[in-house]
């Protein structure tokens, strides 16, 4: 069996995620890792024993052993850097968001046509919980009749202090939004999925909470709380905190908001699915288990049970009952979905986020923008 090749570039909080899930994929080897801080990608590099490591982008692009390469650097170099990922014809696995804005997504969408024999996908991780998958699946089989209501949030408290700063909030950086770039696009994303409506309209309201913080003179790592000692005060542009109300193509309506100063919360990402039979219900924080709800009928969870799940999210839980699959198993599962596209010969379910969906959350992220600040309803083809 010829091992796929892997090179993940930018060391950082996700870098090492990356690394985790790779390196638990049998018919992947985790070859290589490149950071600008060459320090650190040296340190990551020997205490996983990975054989090549780089100091730049060119350099792991240049090694021709290389299958697929990984971009996990912040968000202002993910057009370049997969750009030159297609172009190099290596198969490209970006964080999310896919870019800086919709502009650039089309860029992206139309290069990669160009190279149709690799592969590209974005790492909207929580598609592939298995209970999400779950919830994708009984809702396509009929189990909550027609969709109409979808509601929830993704709140965490990391940005909670004005001692707390993190690149997101800078434009340059980031892109035009914190908030909804970092977590509601996951949101978005997850609805999406699993519904298969697309959210088509959208009205919002975003707000910098702290718009004064204290960002370190020294880089830090990201969601660490350490206090800076030694720090400049800067005016902060991007939002903490955001509402959005929207439309699907199928008729259906939500809202959901996001927060990064919600005291106590880590990752509690959360949806729930009205529709005309039932409602489904489901939670990061406890994500081996579904809630399902009734009017006529007692309401009931479901635990995660490889051996009662639907017949196509089975595929995509490993563990048996009663011992809980994680976040960290649902971010392997994203990318191992990936590679067996690859490894099958690009044939099979294409259940990871490719790069037109991930254009498409780009665009709907700058519909959320644009409607806050001009107040009003956007239609996101507007963009
Ligand atoms: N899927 C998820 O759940 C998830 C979670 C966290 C972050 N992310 C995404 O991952 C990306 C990185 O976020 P992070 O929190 O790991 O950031 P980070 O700041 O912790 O790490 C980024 C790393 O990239 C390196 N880097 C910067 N420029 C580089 C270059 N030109 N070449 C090589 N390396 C370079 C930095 O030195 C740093 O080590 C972002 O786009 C973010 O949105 C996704």
């Amino acid at each position: 069996m010829k091992k796929i090749k892997v090179g993940i570039i930018g060391m950082g909080y996700i870098g090492e995620s990356h690394i985790e899930a790779v390196r638990r994929i049998g018919f992947c080897e985790l070859y290589a890792v490149a950071d600008t801080n060459a320090e650190l990608a040296k340190a990551k590099a020997e205490y996983y024993g990975i054989e090549k490591c780089y100091s730049s982008v060119d350099e792991l692009l240049a090694d021709p052993e290389i299958d697929a390469v990984h971009n996990c650097t912040p968000n202002f170099l993910h057009l370049d850097i997969n750009k030159k990922i297609i172009k190099s014809g290596k198969h490209l696995l970006s964080e999310k968001p896919l870019c800086m804005n919709y502009e650039q997504a089309k860029e992206l969408v139309e290069l990669k046509k160009q190279y149709p024999s690799s592969a590209a996908a974005v790492n909207f991780n929580y598609r592939l919980n298995p209970m999400v998958q779950e919830t994708k699946n009984r809702i396509a089989d009929g189990k909550i009749g027609d969709v109409r209501v979808m509601t929830g949030s993704y709140q965490q408290d990391w940005l909670l202090y004005d001692t707390d700063y993190s690149w997101r909030l800078e434009p340059e950086v980031a892109g035009i939004s914190c908030a909804i770039a970092d977590i509601g696009s996951h949101w978005m994303d997850a609805v999406q999925h699993v519904t298969g409506h697309r959210i088509t309209e959208v009205m919002a309201d975003l707000k910098t909470v702290i718009p004064v913080r204290k960002k370190p003179k020294k880089q830090t790592e990201t969601f660490t709380s350490n206090v800076p000692t030694e720090f400049d005060e800067v005016e902060v542009k991007n939002e903490e905190y955001g509402a959005v109300l929207f439309h699907t193509d199928k008729g259906a309506t939500g809202v959901y908001h996001v927060s990064e100063i919600a005291a106590g919360h880590g990752c509690y990402f959360n949806f729930e699915i009205n529709g005309s039979k039932a409602s489904i219900k489901w939670n990061q924080e406890e994500n081996d288990r579904l809630w399902m709800g009734y009017r006529d009928n007692d309401n009931r969870f479901i635990i995660r049970d490889p051996n009662n799940m639907s017949p196509n999210a089975k595929g995509y839980t490993s563990l048996a009952m009663g011992h809980p699959e994680g976040w960290n198993d649902a971010f392997k599962g994203n990318i191992y979905a990936f590679y067996k596209y690859i490894f099958d010969g690009m044939k099979g379910e294409v259940v990871f986020a490719t790069l037109e969906q991930a254009a498409y959350t780009v665009k709907l992220t700058e519909a959320v923008v644009k409607s806050s600040k001009e107040k009003k309803w956007i239609n996101v083809d507007e963009i």
